[in-house]
């Protein structure tokens, strides 16, 4: 740790729904622990957020994040009932957090693959999730034809790849592979590999590698030999996919973090939901949410405190061997909390 005291951050805190409130208190004492410099300011959304304010993204929430421009978020359900929209999707609308950041990275071995170590970027505000859709009646038939329009723009293009490039020599990573569909997609996704393209021969020839690949051969290559790929970046549906595809060489969502970064703000998560099925019982594993902070702490500029937070988890799944259960472990979260909270303290 840097032996100057950082100075204080003031950083939004939804706690969220189901397994939400205790994976984050299990998180705040281990940020705690680290003497994590964050100022937080409560807030609430989803479910939470319709019993407190009637909505599931209240404006008190809204403008906590304008403020802080930084925010750790637990699981949100949206209620299905009175059609409300994913508070998840409104707020990558509303704070045009256009990088989703999946890294992958082995943490208990013995799964199917060991030592993978891959990080998926994903535009997230774009491509045919922007919801221009529509049926087309015939012969009585409401739902005859269905019709979705994707966008992808050059400046949305550049933005994802620049972020991508930029990651990636950053973090000292091998290479950055573009995923695309241009053979078939020429306009929608041959836009995405020409900025690549040109923006590779143009800033990062030199000073990192870059490579092309098809989606489908890429996620067949991602089962078959996922060591071949280090940094991917893609468009919005494919990198849907793709990050929970290699989520699951790493043992499933249950341990996968997430960062939503835009031009705004920038919000962690972890990638599961509220796993309502086993909600209050305190068994819940906030690893995900923890590895979420770890990426906060990085963005944030304090990557000796978040190398130090990844190390702790680290030794206490594997050394210590103290794993919840949903990791065939018998500890309960806030065992687990002890456990890495005590590794910290040691370190
Ligand atoms: P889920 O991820 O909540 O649960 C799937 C299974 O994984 C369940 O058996 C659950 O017990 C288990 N699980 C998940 N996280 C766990 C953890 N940290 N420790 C131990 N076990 C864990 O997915 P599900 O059931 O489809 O969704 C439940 C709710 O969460 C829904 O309302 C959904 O909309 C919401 N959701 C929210 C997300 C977000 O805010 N980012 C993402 C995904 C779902």
């Amino acid at each position: 740790m840097s032996a100057t005291t950082p100075a204080r951050i003031p950083a939004t805190l939804i706690a969220g729904d189901g397994i939400g409130p205790e994976i984050m208190e299990a998180v705040l004492a281990i940020l705690d622990a680290l003497g994590a410099p964050f100022d937080w300011e409560p807030a609430v959304a989803g479910l939470a957020g319709v019993k407190a304010a009637g909505d599931p993204l209240p404006n008190a929430t809204l403008d906590s994040i304008r403020r802080t421009r930084l925010a750790l978020k637990g699981p949100l359900e949206t209620p299905v009932a009175g059609g409300y929209r994913s508070s998840n999707v409104r707020l990558r609308e509303e704070f045009k957090l256009y990088a989703n950041l999946r890294p992958a990275r082995s943490l208990v071995p013995g799964g199917r693959y060991e030592n993978i170590d891959l990080v998926l970027i994903r535009e997230n505000n774009e491509g045919l999730y922007m919801g221009y859709e529509h049926f087309i009646p015939i012969d009585g038939d409401p739902h005859a034809v269905g019709m979705a329009t994707g966008v992808n723009t050059r400046q949305g293009c550049r933005r994802i790849l620049e972020y991508a490039f930029e990651y990636a020599i950053a973090h000292e990573r091998k290479k950055v592979t573009v995923v695309h569909k241009a053979n078939i997609m020429k306009a929608l996704t041959g836009i995405f590999l020409e900025t690549a393209r040109e923006m590779h021969a143009d800033r990062y020839a030199g000073r990192i590698a870059m490579e092309e690949i098809i989606v489908d051969a890429c996620a067949m290559k991602l089962v078959m030999n996922p060591w071949q790929f280090d940094t991917l970046v893609t468009t919005n549906l494919f990198g849907d996919i793709l990050s929970d595809e290699i989520a699951g060489l790493v043992g499933g969502l249950g341990m996968a973090p997430g960062g939503n970064i835009g031009e705004h703000a920038a919000i962690f998560e972890a990638v599961h939901g509220s796993a309502p099925d086993i909600a209050g019982r305190g068994i819940a594993n906030p690893t995900a949410l923890l590895l979420a902070a770890a990426m906060m702490l990085d963005h944030v500029n304090l990557p000796a405190m978040a190398a130090l937070l990844r190390r702790a988890i680290d030794e206490t799944l594997n050394l210590d061997r103290i794993r919840t259960g949903d990791l065939g472990g018998d500890a309960d979260t806030k065992r687990y909390t002890a456990a890495i909270v005590s590794r910290i303290r040691n370190a």
